[in-house]
C-alpha cells in the first residue's frame, strides 16, 4: 500500500490505532497533538512514527487523515486543514455522534469522509469498527482498502450510516457493560472469601475462556448457558434469580436507553 496515515488528535483513541496500526509495514504513520507528551510516547514506541508540528502538517503529508479529536473540536479541526484536502485524501472520523454530512460540510467537499465508530478494546487490537462508507466521493477499492486498514486492529462492520445509534449503544458503550458485570461478579467472589486479586484474576479468565468457548465451539450462546444449567442445581438456582429480578430484560432497556440518549444527542 505504502501510503501515510496521520491522526490530529493522539488521546485514547488516536493513539490506540496508531499503536495498533504500527504492525503494518506497508504504512508510514504521523500525528499531531497539542501536548507533545503523547505524540512524544507514540514515537518513542513506534520506528516508524513522525511527529508532526500542525494539523495542517498532517493533512497535507497524509493519505488517511484520522480526526481522533472529541466531538466538539471536529468542526474547527476540519476549519484549519480544508485548505489542504485533495481529492486523493480521505479523512476518517471517530468522532461519536458526528454526520457524514457535518464532516463533508466541515471538509468543504474538498475529498472522500469516512464516519467510523470504534470502541475501546480497539486499544489492544481486538475493537469492533463500524465504518459509514456513504460520502459517493469514496471509490469503493478505497473502501476496501480502509476495511482493510482496520481489519489489522478489530472487527469492520460496514453499516448504514441510520444503524450507528444502534452500533454505539450495543457495541461502542458495550465494554462498559461487560466491565460492570465483571465487576459485579469480582464484588461476589470477594464477598465469598477471595481475595481482590484472586477473585479479579479469576473473573478475567472467566471471561476470557467464555468468550474463547462461544468462538469456537459452534454452539448458540443459549446451549452453552443451558449446558452450564444441569437439573436441581447450583447453577440453575442462580440463573433463575436472575430471571425472578428481571436482569436480562434490565440489560436491555440499558441499552434502549443508550440508543434514545445517543438519539436526544445526535438532534
Ligand atoms: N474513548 C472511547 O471509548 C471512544 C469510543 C468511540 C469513539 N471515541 C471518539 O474518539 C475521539 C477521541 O476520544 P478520546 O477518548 O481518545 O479522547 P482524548 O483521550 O481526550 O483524546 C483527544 C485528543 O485530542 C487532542 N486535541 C485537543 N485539541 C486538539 C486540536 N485542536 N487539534 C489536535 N488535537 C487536539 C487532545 O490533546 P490534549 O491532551 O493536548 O488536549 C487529546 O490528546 C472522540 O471524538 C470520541 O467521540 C472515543
Amino acid at each position: 500500500m505504502n501510503k501515510t496515515l496521520g491522526c490530529i488528535g493522539c488521546g485514547n483513541m488516536g493513539s490506540a490505532i496508531l499503536r495498533g496500526l504500527a504492525k503494518r509495514d506497508d504504512l508510514n504513520l504521523m500525528g499531531y497533538n497539542p501536548s507533545p507528551a503523547k505524540t512524544e510516547a507514540l514515537a518513542a514506541d513506534i520506528d516508524r512514527f513522525v511527529i508532526a508540528r500542525s494539523a495542517r502538517e498532517v493533512a497535507q503529508r497524509s493519505d488517511y487523515i484520522i480526526l481522533g479529536v472529541k466531538p466538539y473540536l471536529i468542526g474547527d479541526v476540519l476549519a484549519e486543514i480544508a485548505g489542504d484536502l485533495t481529492p486523493d485524501k480521505v479523512v476518517i472520523s471517530v468522532a461519536a455522534g458526528v454526520s457524514v454530512a457535518a464532516l463533508q460540510k466541515g471538509a468543504d467537499a474538498r475529498c472522500a469522509v469516512v464516519r467510523c465508530m470504534p470502541n475501546t478494546p480497539a486499544m489492544v487490537g481486538e475493537g469492533i469498527f463500524a465504518m459509514c462508507y456513504e460520502d459517493a466521493q469514496l471509490p469503493e477499492s478505497q473502501q476496501d482498502a480502509i476495511s482493510d486498514l482496520f481489519g489489522t486492529i478489530g472487527t469492520v462492520m460496514v453499516l448504514p450510516e441510520t444503524k450507528f445509534g444502534a452500533f454505539t449503544a450495543t457495541a461502542g458503550c458495550g465494554p462498559a457493560y461487560v466491565f460492570h458485570f465483571m465487576e459485579a461478579v469480582i464484588e461476589a467472589a470477594v464477598t465469598v472469601g477471595f481475595t481482590r486479586k484472586d477473585a479479579a484474576d479469576m473473573v478475567i479468565q472467566l471471561f476470557k475462556g467464555s468468550v474463547k468457548l462461544a468462538e469456537e465451539s459452534g454452539q448458540h450462546i443459549s446451549v452453552l448457558r443451558e449446558s452450564v444449567c444441569s437439573p436441581g442445581g447450583v447453577t440453575i438456582a442462580a440463573v433463575n434469580h436472575l430471571d425472578r429480578t428481571a436482569v436480562r430484560g434490565n440489560i436491555i432497556d440499558a441499552i434502549l436507553t443508550a440508543r434514545e440518549r445517543d438519539r436526544e444527542m445526535s438532534k
